[in-house]
């Protein structure tokens, strides 16, 4: 049996399968959902939506939307996508909650940033050329050592099978 889903503000839609995974219907039809997450079905609420009609078709909240959303979010029919699975046949309209921007908790960070900006456009570039400089010395450097490193381990494989060999040749070596 197929589900018709329809996503807002988008209005996309399509059928797809029933037991399909909300976030597996968005991704099938085009949708973009969940694009923040680094793991897919994991703990970071990128693929928050809300059921705007056919929650009777949505599986139970799942133990990490109990714990990530809470009583509250979920009372407002909010539910992550990837955990939210259509159990049932139906029409179905989801809205995408839009991610919200990263917040800048690290305080050194965000003085970096406030510095920068206050900069005049010639040490902008002057920082910026610098930055360039640092990123490609420490490129050369770790080519550098790669093969030094290699070298250095085929060498002592060298030398350990031609002691292996000369021990077999002259017991007393
Ligand atoms: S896709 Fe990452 S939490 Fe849902």
């Amino acid at each position: 049996m197929s589900v018709s889903i329809t996503f807002e503000p988008s209005g996309i839609g399509g059928d797809v399968a029933q037991g399909t995974y909300l976030i597996d219907a968005a991704r099938r039809l085009g949708v973009s959902l969940g694009t923040g997450c680094t793991s897919g079905k994991t703990e970071c609420p990128s693929c928050l939506i809300t059921v705007t009609s056919g929650s009777e078709l949505l599986s139970s909240p799942s133990g990490v939307e109990e714990r990530l959303l809470g009583t509250e979010l979920l009372g407002e029919s909010h539910r992550m996508a990837c955990q939210t699975k259509i159990e049932n046949h139906g029409d179905l309209v989801v809205t995408v909650v839009p991610p919200k921007p990263r917040p800048v908790n690290d305080q050194a960070e965000a003085d970096l940033f406030k510095t920068f900006s206050e900069l005049p456009l010639n040490k902008k570039i002057a920082a910026l050329l610098q930055f360039e400089t640092l990123t490609m010395s420490q490129a050369f450097d770790t080519a550098l050592e790669k093969p030094l490193a290699l070298g250095s381990r085929a060498f002592d494989a060298v030398v350990a099978r031609t002691r292996s060999v000369r021990s077999k040749i002259d017991p007393k070596e």
